[in-house]
């Protein structure tokens, strides 16, 4: 029975600091004009400089780990105009980075779809070795045929894609834990390089993927990179109530992202896992700025050559139809009294709200409303209000931040945002350790789960 008490302790995060990460991907920023905005440097897709100065602006902000999506592949909205998303490769782009920080986790997707289980184990437990013990690896299905075509494939069904995906999770923890703990001695008085019994193969064969092992790399000081996962349907709630202990998540209201955080909690439990060791962590788009206005024009600066179709799509969210050509003027109070909300996109109530709230056109579209997270346009402390908000009614254990440019973005964060939530204490004012592990407070583990 769901007692009270029960519900209660599922949604709390009492006593409890959040979690915050960085999105990185192109370099650039997460709005389509960010690569020409002032101040950045054009050619930052090619620089894993500009990366490596990204990453330790957020560890100043004592961010506990930075975020590289993948496909593996290219998300292209228009290269005529646009830079693709992702990073020119992931592994490479974190390598640089860890060797020029030293704290901050390190986390990138890698397909379970598209990658052989061998290649994955080996490059992220290298990097954990690489990084002292900051690695994570989101584990994904992939969901995009682009993504497939790259691979000569078509996507395979739900069912085959995590099916893969279980055994693949499992075959390259069982391959991080074949080098035994204690099995490197590295003694040169008695020529004792490594005790060979203790490092041994795993002879795993599944329906979907095997491996003979072992794999020749030894404990990481966190043992073994952490595994994330990002993904909504319920066979991604089972997947990362496995094996996950970190759920990169994307919602829109605080009902939406609890329900998301307590059905990941469940799974977790349904394995005997304790629910604390998986944190949800939805994603928040951010432009800071002293005022509203500030932060508002940035935007339109930002993303005004994409006005004429986000006016299209506006109409759809609105029920209504809207003139281009009175950009400036906020809604008449007949539109707004016919307008409603487009039942299939959950952004359409915070597009009418900001609407309502009398803004004109353009600045109802420069508020974010068809961005693919909750976007804060304006001065830190709402961005600190919207993060303590969700935090304290359960929805969330932490954030990824998708600032709108990199260059100034990040470092408009770490200092108008971070000492505000450390202030209330609800943000650690440093690092606990040095690994992701302590970063996250998860448990210690090497090699495979032996309760799931
Ligand atoms: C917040 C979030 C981040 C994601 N990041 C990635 C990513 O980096 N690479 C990728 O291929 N898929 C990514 N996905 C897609 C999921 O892994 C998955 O393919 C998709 O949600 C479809 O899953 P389903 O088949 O369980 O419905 C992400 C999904 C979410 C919700």
């Amino acid at each position: 029975m769901d007692s009270l008490i029960e519900q209660t302790d599922k949604f709390s995060n009492t006593g409890k600091q959040m979690l915050i990460g960085l999105h990185l991907g192109n370099g650039y920023g997460s709005q389509p004009g960010a690569w020409r905005m002032p101040g950045v440097d054009p050619k930052s897709y090619t620089s894993f400089d500009a990366r490596v100065k990204q990453a330790q602006a957020a560890e100043r902000g004592k961010f506990q780990f930075i975020f590289l999506p993948d496909g593996p592949g290219a998300i292209m909205a228009d290269i005529e105009t646009e830079s693709p998303t992702f990073n020119l490769d992931v592994m490479l782009a974190l390598a640089a980075v860890a060797r020029e920080t030293e704290y901050i986790g390190l986390v990138a997707t890698g397909s379970t779809t598209f990658n052989e289980p061998f290649n994955l184990a080996r490059q992220f437990k290298a990097l954990d070795v690489m990084s002292h013990g900051r690695s994570g690896w989101n584990a994904i299905t992939s969901s995009g045929e682009d993504v497939a075509a790259n691979y000569g494939r078509r996507i395979p069904s739900s069912e085959d894609r995590y099916g893969r995906a279980h055994e693949a999770i499992q075959l390259i923890q069982s391959l991080w834990g074949s080098w035994g703990k204690e099995a490197w001695v590295h003694d040169q008085e008695s020529g004792h390089f490594a005790k060979e019994d203790q490092i041994v193969p795993i002879n795993i064969q599944g329906k979907f993927v095997g491996s003979r092992g072992p794999l020749y790399i030894p404990p990481s000081e966190q043992g073994q990179p952490i595994i994330f996962h990002a993904g909504g349907s319920p066979n991604a709630h089972k997947l990362a109530g496995r094996f996950a202990n970190a759920v990169i998540g994307a919602a829109f209201t605080i009902e939406d992202a609890r329900a998301q955080r307590n059905a990941f909690r469940e799974a977790a439990k349904r394995y005997g896992r304790d629910p604390d060791e998986i944190k949800y962590i939805p994603g928040l788009m951010t432009t800071i700025a002293k005022d509203r206005r500030t932060a508002l024009d940035r935007r339109i600066q930002l993303t005004e050559h994409l006005f004429p179709q986000r006016v299209a799509y506006l109409q759809q969210m609105l029920g209504i139809p809207l003139d281009y050509a009175r950009l400036n003027e906020p809604l008449s109070n007949e539109q707004l009294g016919a307008a409603r909300p487009y039942p299939y996109d959950p952004r359409s109530s915070n597009a009418l709200k900001i609407a309502k709230e009398g803004w004109s056109l353009k600045d109802i579209l420069a508020h974010g409303v068809i961005d693919y997270h909750p976007v804060i346009v304006g001065p830190g402390i709402e961005a600190a209000d919207h993060m303590q908000e969700w935090f304290e009614a359960g929805a969330a254990d932490g954030f990824w931040i998708s600032p709108d440019v990199n260059a100034d973005g990040i470092d408009a964060f770490v200092d108008e945002v971070v000492p505000i939530l450390q202030e209330r204490g609800l943000f650690h004012q440093d690092y606990e350790g040095k690994t992701l592990r302590k970063h996250l407070g998860v448990p210690d583990q090497y090699g495979i789960d032996p309760r799931v």
